[in-house]
């Protein structure tokens, strides 16, 4: 069987580009001119974060939090590990968590929590993929959203199954 195969096309690369220029100029409007320090969370928004800081313009710093919390595996292990912390303090700034997917929510809680207590002026959510299905935290706090997803496993614009399919320019449920 090829590789591909096992990969069908969920959200096309046009999709994609579209709804993240829209992302960012709604971001953009929500925060007027105020600088925005951009957070990362590695490695599943790298490509994601790219396209987004580039559509939110304006001033904008870039951070990265590194976390892990699959180990190569389709399932969540409930555990998040901070494998990379910020470089620098964040008190007093405009800060926008970005992830690629909220899935159980247990990541998204606990980062939340992680950088709220660092003091910064404000600190919102984005996520490319929501995938409610899974939710085992309740009310956990997305404020843009890219686009709710079935309960698939999704690969591809940054996700990753065993670190492959990053590269993917499209969004692909992946059936093993
Ligand atoms: P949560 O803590 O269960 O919400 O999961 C968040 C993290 O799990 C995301 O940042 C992803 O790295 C990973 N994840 C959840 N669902 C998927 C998926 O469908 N494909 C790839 N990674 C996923």
């Amino acid at each position: 069987m090829n590789r591909s195969d096992h990969l069908k096309v969920l959200i096309d690369e046009q999709a994609l580009q579209e709804r993240v220029k829209t992302l960012g100029r709604q971001i953009r409007e929500d925060y007027g001119e105020e600088p925005i320090t951009a957070i990362g969370v590695l490695k599943g928004s790298f490509i994601f974060m790219a396209d987004l800081v580039r559509a939110i313009g304006g001033d904008v710093k870039v951070e990265f939090l590194g976390v892990s919390s699959y180990h190569g595996g389709t399932r969540s292990t409930g555990v998040v590990r901070i494998t990379q912390d910020l470089r620098h303090p964040i008190e007093g700034q405009h800060c926008l968590i970005i992830e690629d997917i909220v899935d159980t929510g247990l990541t998204m809680d606990y980062l939340h929590r992680m950088l709220d207590v660092r003091g910064p002026k404000s600190l919102k959510t984005v996520s490319l993929l929501d995938k409610p299905a899974n939710r085992e935290i309740e009310g956990v706090d997305i404020d843009f959203v890219g686009f709710t997803i079935p309960d698939e496993f999704v690969v591809g614009y940054g996700l990753d199954l065993g670190e492959l399919f990053r590269n993917l320019p499209y969004i692909a449920v992946y059936t093993p």
